[in-house]
């Protein structure tokens, strides 16, 4: 069908729904909080989607949809597939969102999508609510592990390759799902990180920082939005029409339908207090643009009575309805009301490789004296709580991690931890391994610190993995405290003592306020959740058998009182001007764009060309093993009418080298990527002095620049 088909279409269906089948049609029901019978009743009446509901279950509710609804329109079904169909027991588990953000490469993020759409559509099942488009950079908050980092630029360029992985190039493609860009907007900036609705945030601020992955995501196609718990200056994104409307509808031009989250109607009245009824929250969430409304059933009765009261046109629900239904038509729905996926894929080679490639492409080598890669061992000691534990290293939305899912289950093989990753390579190597938990990661759940250290006194090396665990994780988690948990700076200063290389491994949801279990390690390896496949690829870091490419999508923090500490930050922000805090040092830990190999790259000869805007740099590799670089374009506007950061990412490219080999890599900027937005709100390039900035990291040390006008 094409777009004009389609459209008379929807047409043609809209003139013969009756009002209580549009307001039906704009309500996700979620199936395992109302129940089957509730839920098939909701079918009946035309309801438009469900959420969190698989096979039989799920091909129940299709059935009455097309076979007992009046008009027999089929329900989609959403799920959160974040890093692989994880609620499925079978799937495919990619690294996070933060860990895959670390290969800074667009493809793993595609691959990503393609995988994960393909499983989640071979169980009958249409739609995922991913990619999380906010910002990780206050990482306190529980959920920076579904963020693809600190940064708009990256984290729009892997969402716009995670969304074209889902999608495909046709929405009825058996093989394809729909994404749902989120959260819109600006999530991520809660106050003092605390979930969810209090939001620090103004139009200017959401354009320049929030809107531009968003902006990608709409130009890659995204076919669904979700709005956020957030707010601005007062007002519930939920009702805010400006975003929602002139930004998202007017000038990004989006045209896929919005969903709310979950149950943002009902918290306008319980939690934002912005409403007294459930009546006055679903007439200013119809109003201001919302098409499908998750979770708060109230929606559907609130919105009839607001219709016939005149509170809200029927135009309005015509609108939403168009959207839902546009959207259920360009997937071919009507036809093929589920998706056939691709039987046997689950877990199939194919896409357990992908799985291994993304971990090994994530892995950031932070810091190595030298004792890495591991040589002439014969005993390593693997240490610590998170070396054998597999939601540990899963992370959030899983089928056995996510607390509001089913924790019961048992993980289900394939899946390598870091000790199996260690102990499988040694075995290879004839070298002998070792294993001590050590501690918990939470206080008082286990500990015999004197244990791990018997033995691993006379191993030649040891692979000490700390981090933070499920409870620490996700959905309000927010942590005010980033510092190692538990024991576990005890267990790395035990082991220190020894006097054996000690290798610190983070598996971790975010970057932790590490400290010396990093800077006194003989080197520190940056794995956050790798999915599947996380432990081996640490194994194979640490072994050699990778040249670790990862760099960092996020920033380290010193300590947690540091927080937030991203690297875009406004000129004048004391702990990164030189001076920090009074009582810690200046700057992150670690800084975004950081990462090394086991081979060094050199930068010469930048270029820039102001009347054509290329730019060009050289880079060397300078080691004896072929390596991965990830060449970094920074720019800063020197004098500009509003406060801009001290640089921005505009580009990147990796350049896969030979050792001793150069390569030329050119970049095609624009003039706008040197723009702002000003006071009005506009996005505009300023004349005046401007700094081009390409190298190894955000680091001023690791960039060359160069200055030019407009
Ligand atoms: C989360 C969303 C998620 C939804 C459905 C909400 O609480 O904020 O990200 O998609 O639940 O599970």
């Amino acid at each position: 069908m094409d777009n004009r088909q389609v459209a008379a279409r929807v047409e043609e269906l809209l003139a013969r729904m009756t009002l209580e089948e549009k307001a039906a049609q704009m309500v996700q029901i979620p199936y395992p909080f109302v129940g089957r019978e509730e839920s098939l009743r909701w079918a009946k009446m035309g309801a438009g989607s469900f959420l969190h509901v698989l096979g039989d279950e799920a091909r129940e509710v299709q059935r009455v949809a097309i076979e007992e609804s009046r008009l027999g329109i089929p329900v989609i079904f959403g799920i959160d597939a974040i890093h692989g169909h994880g609620l499925n027991d079978h799937a495919t588990i990619f690294p996070t969102q933060l860990a895959a953000a670390c290969s800074w490469n667009p493809d793993v993020a595609y691959a990503m999508g393609e995988v994960t759409a393909r499983e989640v559509a071979t169980d009958g099942l249409h739609w995922t609510f991913s990619p999380v488009l906010c910002l990780g950079r206050d990482t306190r908050w529980g959920r920076v592990n579904e963020t693809f980092g600190e940064d708009p630029y990256l984290a729009g360029e892997m969402g716009a390759a995670i969304i074209k992985g889902y999608q495909g190039e046709d929405l009825s493609d058996d093989e394809r799902i729909l994404a749902c860009a989120k959260h819109y907007i600006g999530y991520g900036e809660a106050v003092g990180a605390r979930d969810s609705c209090d939001t620090e945030m103004t139009y200017r601020k959401l354009r320049e920082v929030f809107l531009p992955p968003f902006k990608k995501a709409v130009d890659a196609g995204v076919a669904s939005i979700m709005t956020a718990y957030g707010s601005i200056d007062g007002l519930p994104f939920t009702i805010d029409p400006i975003s929602l409307k002139d930004i998202l509808r007017g000038e990004l031009g989006f045209d896929g339908f919005v969903v709310t989250d979950w149950d943002n109607v009902n918290s306008l009245v319980r939690r934002q207090h912005v409403c007294e009824t459930a009546e006055e929250a679903s007439v200013l969430a119809a109003n201001a643009g919302n098409d499908m409304i998750m979770t708060s059933t109230e929606f559907y009765q609130a919105v009839l009575n607001a219709v016939r009261g005149g509170q809200v046109k029927e135009e309005v629900l015509d609108d939403a309805v168009r959207h839902i239904l546009t959207i259920k038509l360009r997937m071919n729905l009507f036809e093929k009301p589920e998706k056939k996926g691709r039987p046997g894929c689950f877990g199939c080679e194919e896409h357990l490789e992908k799985a291994k490639d993304a971990a090994d492409r994530s892995i950031v080598l932070l810091s190595n004296n030298g004792v890495l890669p591991l040589r002439g061992v014969k005993k390593v000691a693997v240490i610590g709580p998170n070396a054998d534990d597999i939601r540990a290293q899963y992370g959030d939305w899983t089928y056995f991690t996510h607390p509001r899912l089913n924790m019961e289950h048992e993980p289900i093989r394939p899946y390598v931890t870091v000790k199996e990753g260690v102990e499988n390579l040694c075995a290879a190597r004839s070298v002998e391994c070792v294993y001590h938990r050590g501690c918990s990661v939470l206080d008082g759940e286990y500990e015999d610190i004197a244990g791990a250290v018997e033995t691993a006194r006379d191993a030649d090396a040891i692979v000490l993995v700390v981090g933070d665990v499920i409870p620490q994780v996700g959905e309000e988690k927010d942590r005010a405290v980033l510092e190692l948990s538990g024991r576990q700076m005890e267990l790395f200063d035990a082991l220190r003592a020894l006097g054996v290389p000690v290798v610190t491994v983070l598996v971790a949801s975010k970057p932790l306020a590490v400290g010396r279990a990093a800077t006194q390690a003989d080197a520190f390896v940056c794995a956050f959740n790798g999915g599947m496949f996380g432990g081996e690829a640490v194994a194979k870091a640490v072994f050699g058998e990778i040249n670790p490419s990862g760099r960092l999508p996020i920033s380290f923090p010193r300590a947690s009182g540091q927080v937030p500490v991203y690297y875009n930050h406004l000129p004048g922000w004391h702990c990164q001007a030189g001076k920090g805090y009074c009582d810690l040092a200046a700057g992150p830990l670690y800084a975004f764009g950081e990462g090394m190999g086991y081979s060094p790259f050199v930068y010469s000869d930048l270029a820039f060309d102001r009347e054509t805007f290329k730019a060009s740099v050289k880079v060397t590799n300078a080691g004896e093993r072929p390596g991965t670089e990830t060449v970094q374009a920074y720019f800063n506007d020197v004098v500009s009418s509003v406060i801009t950061p001290v640089r921005q990412l505009i580009a990147f490219k990796q350049a896969t080298l030979a050792p001793g080999e150069s390569a030329v890599v050119e970049f095609a900027l624009s003039r706008e990527d040197f723009s702002l937005i000003n006071r009005k709100e506009q996005r505009v390039t300023e004349p005046g002095e401007f700094v081009l900035m390409i190298g190894h990291s955000s680091r001023d040390e690791d960039l060359l620049k160069t200055s030019f006008r407009l």
